[in-house]
């Protein structure tokens, strides 16, 4: 085996109700807090009162900043680190899904570092960000325990990745009550996005002993709760399972890489707005069967983690009912299947599988594709 590195924050805090611990927590690195949310949904939910109430109640001065649009801008990021640096804020807690965990990791950044947003694609910053304390409201990024953050800049209809391990959150706060106001359809994606994170990490060729571990019981956690949580939101049991999973997930996926499936997604998201998981849930289970022979073992493994009865059954038996098994989780969460709903059609496959062949991700395919293959996976399902 080849060595690795393996990075999460330093802190989880995990439980119902736990959103009350955000203060105190915050507390640990100064007297101001910046609260760093979307416009609408988390004051909606009641969630955004609830962190500023666990601050004030810890003696912090709070600064909110609702106003992260998805898919944050340049712009925004600027903004916000000026208003940080201004009203001399110690921490930010990002609040909400996974635009305004991005949007504070970038600000993270400018209140450390000199210069653009932009220059740090490239370079590594010399300072680690700001610290982060990321409370998520979601079940699928993950972006609460990685070292990533995607700025867009519009203009340049540019998608930045930003990886820097000195945005890792300090602290992850993990509370699954506040996912309960998720929306079906919201749930049934995040959720797919988290089991695609957790499957590609562990066919990764960049994976190891430790992400294997966690994707496999990722996946057991997303298969036994995605569809109970999609069909009854207030299933406090299955939410907490979901979150615990998508977080798994996100411990492999941030340390193995994603692969395949995340290289032909992002091409659908940019060129036809295809909600990220959305794109990925209709791409797992065709991009599954066409990498099953490469990783036949794993694949049988996923069919047992998956709950799927394999005695009796040989390597490639089983790991042909874990491709069955993925899909026929996609079809019971109720999301579409079919690219050509969203408008993709034949003569704009060749572009993005171009896209998709030229993306850093493709190379932890267990198998790798042909620019012909990619064509065909994305026509079986237009
Ligand atoms: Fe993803």
């Amino acid at each position: 085996m080849s060595g690795f590195i393996f990075q999460i924050p330093p802190r989880i805090v995990f439980g119902p109700g736990y959103v009350q611990k955000v203060g105190e927590e915050a507390k640990r690195f100064g007297s101001t807090a910046m609260v760093v949310t979307g416009r609408t949904a988390t004051t909606r939910s009641g969630a955004l009162d609830a962190v500023v109430a666990s601050l004030e109640a810890a003696g912090l001065a709070v600064v909110k900043f609702a106003e992260v649009e998805s898919d944050p801008s340049v712009a925004i990021v600027e903004k916000g680190a000026a208003l940080a640096r201004e009203k001399g804020v110690d921490v930010l807690v990002a609040l909400g899904g996974g635009s305004p965990m991005d949007a504070a990791k970038g600000m993270a950044i400018l209140m450390t570092n000199e210069g653009s947003i932009a220059k740090y694609e490239k370079e590594q910053p010399a300072n680690a960000g700001a610290p982060i304390i990321a409370v998520p409201t979601t079940a699928g990024t993950a972006s609460e325990i990685t070292r990533f953050t995607v700025i867009t800049d519009p203009e340049a209809r540019i998608k930045m990745l930003i990886t820097f391990p000195g945005i890792i959150p300090r602290v992850a706060v993990l509370d699954p009550e506040l996912t309960v106001s998720m929306p079906p359809a919201i749930t049934a994606a995040t959720g797919m996005d988290a089991l695609t994170h957790a499957m590609e990490a562990y066919i990764s060729l960049r994976g190891n002993a430790l992400t294997a571990v966690q994707a496999l019981e990722a996946i057991e956690l997303i298969g036994d709760n995605l569809v109970r949580a999609v069909m009854n939101g207030a299933d406090m049991e299955a939410r907490q399972n979901m979150l615990l999973g998508q977080m798994l997930a996100g411990f492999a996926f941030s340390n193995a890489s994603v692969a395949l499936v995340h290289s032909m997604s992002r091409p659908l998201g940019a060129h036809f707005g295809i909600p990220h998981g959305t794109a990925n849930a209709m791409l797992l289970p065709p991009v599954m069967a066409f990498n099953r022979p490469a990783c036949t073992d794993k694949m049988a493994r996923v069919a047992m983690a998956l709950g799927e009865p394999v005695e009796g059954l040989s390597l490639r038996e089983a790991s042909l009912v874990a491709v069955e098994a993925l899909d026929a989780l996609f079809m019971e969460t109720g999301l579409p299947r079919r690219l050509s709903k969203f408008g993709v059609t034949e003569s704009s496959i060749p572009a993005l599988a171009k896209d998709a062949l030229a993306s850093g991700s493709t190379a932890n395919n267990p198998r790798v594709p042909t620019q012909d293959e990619i064509e065909g996976i994305y026509a079986s399902i237009l």
